[in-house]
């Protein structure tokens, strides 16, 4: 990958609405053919920072870069991008392929070349039994997929998509996700996608950008942000349920350090720090404890895991995988296990986990440690 060139480069981006500022001084740089998604809560930005790439808004400062040429003043049709939204606005009286060819039409193609584009979008999108109904004859599914073909004809080297599939139901949600997966790895374009949906970005992502209040937080491959989030923002906002997280301090040294907490006292000698523990607090600094509830197992700890035990408060069955609330350290954590076990509340239960896979977070600044 990094001998591909870049896409599309976002240098110094700074967004403010009078006085207050929404983006702050934003570097991003995307490869050609990668699909990266942008992850985060409401709020965040995310919308914000797809809309400047596509020119839809005027920037305070920086720069937009797409396909080698500096973009930063071109109108939108002249980016080389085409775009999906949430809201796909289909022209009402418009049939699928009227839909699909007006750009086109209007940006003077030829109709030859226009007919050949569309019937490629369309057998793609498995939109050929559908092109000459009207947007009101389709189901929200296939009115996104048309939503879809209208940028897919543009034959644009970057795709910005915004919540494209946040109007559908689960099912369909679940499908159309596989179809853009299957999309991108045939046309091997840019795509540039939002979503605070975090199986999404997981499973559709090369590298997710997660971002919190204007701020990327991580860049990530999905495994690198689910296994190593930089942070803790970035570790709870992934997995479902989610992380748990225990407060308390450092104490030993190097080589020997332990994480203390109500009553536990974890051997850390598996955990690989990412950066020097004692570097400014020697011993006491406080930390968080990460760890997912699915790296946590029911039994009798074999030899270089963590043991504890608990009583069962809540068990939440969810077929494939029953989630069993318990108490952790004084807390509440939560431990996935398999559809099939048989545990009930009162029942006191021994668990244990693998130091290696929790992560340890700096309780002040939240940085993994
Ligand atoms: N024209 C505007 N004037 C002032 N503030 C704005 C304007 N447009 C957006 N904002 C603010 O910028 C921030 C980012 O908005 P943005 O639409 O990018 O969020 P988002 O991450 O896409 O959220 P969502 O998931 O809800 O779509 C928000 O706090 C929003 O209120
Ligand atoms: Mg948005």
């Amino acid at each position: 990958m990094h001998n591909t060139p870049s896409s599309v480069t976002v240098k110094d981006l700074s967004i403010r609405y009078g006085a207050v500022s929404v983006i702050d001084n934003l570097q991003l740089d995307i490869r050609q053919g990668e699909f990266i998604v942008l992850l985060g809560p409401s709020g965040c930005g995310k919308s914000t920072l797809l809309n400047a790439i596509a020119g839809l808004l005027e920037i305070s400062d920086g720069e937009i870069w797409i396909s080698g040429k500096n973009v930063t003043w071109a109108e939108p049709a002249d980016r080389g991008i085409g775009m999906v939204f949430q809201s796909y606005a289909l022209y009402p009286r418009m049939s699928v392929e009227g839909n699909m060819s007006f750009g086109l039409k209007m940006a003077g193609v030829p109709k030859a070349e226009i007919a050949e584009r569309v019937a490629k979008a369309s057998k793609l999108l498995h939109l050929d039994p559908l092109l000459q109904r009207k947007p009101s004859e389709l189901s929200g599914g296939q009115r996104q997929r048309v939503a879809i073909g209208r940028a897919l004809v543009r034959n644009v080297d970057v795709f910005l998509f915004d919540e494209p599939l946040s109007n559908l139901d689960a099912k369909l949600r679940n499908e159309l996700r596989v179809e853009i997966k299957k999309l991108h790895q045939g046309l091997g374009n840019t795509m540039i996608y939002v979503t605070h949906d975090q199986i999404e970005a997981l499973t559709l992502a090369d590298r997710i950008a997660v971002m919190k209040g204007g701020v990327i937080q991580q860049l990530a491959s999905p495994l690198e942000i689910y296994h190593k989030p930089a942070n803790q923002f970035v570790a709870g906002f992934i997995g479902s349920p989610g992380m748990n997280f225990i407060e308390g301090q450092l104490s030993g040294g190097p080589g020997a350090w332990r994480f203390q907490a109500d009553g536990e006292s974890i051997d850390l000698a598996a955990y690989a720090f990412a950066q020097d523990p004692g570097a400014n607090a020697p011993g006491g600094r406080k930390a968080v404890l990460g760890i997912r509830p699915e790296h946590i197992d029911v039994g009798p700890a074999p030899s270089g895991r963590h043991a504890a035990r608990g009583k069962i408060d809540i068990v939440e069955p969810m077929g494939a995988e029953t989630v069993l609330w318990t108490s952790f350290a004084g807390k509440p954590a939560t431990i996935r296990v398999d559809g099939d076990n048989e545990s009930g509340p009162g029942d006191e239960i021994d668990f244990h986990f693998d130091v290696g896979r929790a992560s340890l977070f700096d309780a002040e600044s939240g940085e993994r440690l």
